[in-house]
């Protein structure tokens, strides 16, 4: 029986809040706080069967975490706000000795360029205060990061190509729309690309490597090599691995949206004077963009998100597949969001769980495949995301 603390009421902190709500045995006092609180008190009429309590909060202010933790005391703050929050909200969980959970590592506003150093950094302090922080606990990095432990621990005694594919199959029926939030979304997505081979990160221009890859149930897709954050504390905690890749689908017309978007300066994260106010375009377009959080109710088909792995297995070599195909509209008729959402909110319920229940344990700062993945593994399928495996299959890559 604990109390926790869900900050962010996006499409995210939307399903966290409505699963921690389904689970009161464990979670049996919930608090979702964000800074616009008419966002959480939706959240908790819609999904909150009458459990969950609401508060404003602007998670850039560490005080004003501190004063909210200090007056609700939970044992766990989950952090589905945006990634610049990250630091602030450790910030007070360290002032306040209270374990931190989230789905996305730190980037600083004003550069593009998600890094692990600036919470890694947290270790000593988290492990003095005798708390842990849960890092990358939504579904790539989170989910993706445990199939890789479960294969490490199951499939293999040396992993040494791991692949992560990301599909989202789905049609939402807009000319352009970001599955989340679109500020963060863009700036991701628009970076260089970048992998793990043979000791060394290789860099590469935005979508130069494309490979079609076929998904289960979803068929064959445009698949490119993106960076993604994962890939960063997987090595490190994989030294066998080879080469590490990421793979994420787009259509044609999504790549000409972002295209132009980039050639007429909206994806600029520079302020530009306009009527004598600074603004950011980028900060801007969010507001002109569809909100993610409602793209669910037209939303057909289904994400198919997994890793494909080589290495060896009793010295001989072995191939691995094990993913999870998730329905927008599942997503949605259980949750009112789409299956983007939803792959990333179920984890961070589930790793809360984990955390508040023991069955993770630890003190300092820790990425998630740290921990030990069976517990996961055992529980996500029975919360809405099972998994399917197969050995020994042709990968494609
Ligand atoms: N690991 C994964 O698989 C994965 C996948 C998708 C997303 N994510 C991460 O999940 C997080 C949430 O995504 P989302 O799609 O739910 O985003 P979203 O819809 O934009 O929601 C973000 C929420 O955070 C709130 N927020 C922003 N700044 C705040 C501040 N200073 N203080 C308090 N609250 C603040 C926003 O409040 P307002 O409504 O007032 O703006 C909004 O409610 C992001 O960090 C994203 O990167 C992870």
């Amino acid at each position: 029986m604990s109390k926790v603390l869900i900050i962010g009421a996006g499409g995210v902190g939307r399903v966290v809040a409505s699963k921690c709500a389904d689970n009161p045995e464990v979670f049996s006092e919930i608090m979702l706080a964000s800074r616009t609180l008419s966002k959480c008190q939706t959240i908790a009429r819609e999904v909150g069967k009458g459990r969950i309590q609401t508060a404003q909060v602007n998670a850039d202010n560490v005080p004003e975490v501190v004063e909210l933790i200090n007056r609700f005391k939970p044992e766990l703050v989950i952090n589905v706000a945006l990634p610049y929050q990250d630091l602030p909200i450790m910030d007070a969980c360290l002032e306040t000795g209270v374990n931190y959970l989230d789905t996305a590592n730190y980037e600083p506003k004003d550069e593009a360029k998600f890094e692990y150093k600036w919470q890694w950094a947290y270790h000593d302090k988290f492990k003095e205060k005798g708390i842990m922080a849960v890092l990358g606990c939504g579904f790539d990095p989170g989910v993706t990061s445990i199939y890789t432990a479960y294969a490490a621990k199951h499939h293999f005694d040396e992993l040494h190509y791991l692949d992560i594919v990301d599909c989202n199959g789905g049609d939402h029926g807009k000319a352009f729309a970001t599955n989340f939030n679109p500020e963060i979304n863009i700036r991701e997505i628009t970076q260089k690309g970048k992998y793990w081979e043979n000791g060394k990160w290789i860099e590469t221009e935005p979508h130069e490597i494309k490979k079609e890859l076929n998904y289960p149930e979803i068929g064959t897709r445009d698949s490119y090599l993106i960076f993604h954050e994962e890939l960063e504390s997987l090595v490190k905690n994989y030294p066998t691995l080879k080469r590490a890749r990421f793979w994420m689908t787009f259509g044609q017309e999504y790549l000409t949206h972002l295209r132009v978007i980039q050639n007429i300066g909206m994806a600029r994260i520079d302020p530009v004077k306009y009527k004598g106010v600074d603004v950011i375009p980028l900060e801007f377009l969010k507001y002109v963009l569809p909100d993610p959080g409602k793209l669910g109710e037209h939303y057909v088909g289904e994400t198919s998100i997994g890793c494909r792995i080589k290495g060896i297995k009793d010295g001989k070599e072995k191939t691995y597949y094990v993913w999870n195909n998730c329905s927008h509209q599942k997503a949605y008729k259980e949750t009112g969001t789409q299956a983007v959402s939803y792959t990333t909110g179920v984890p961070a319920m589930l790793g809360a769980m984990m955390v508040l229940t023991k069955k993770w344990n630890g003190k300092g700062v820790f990425n998630v495949e740290e921990f030990d993945p069976d517990p996961f593994m055992e529980k996500i399928g029975e919360f809405g995301l099972p998994w399917q495996e197969a050995a020994n299959v042709d990968l494609e890559l």
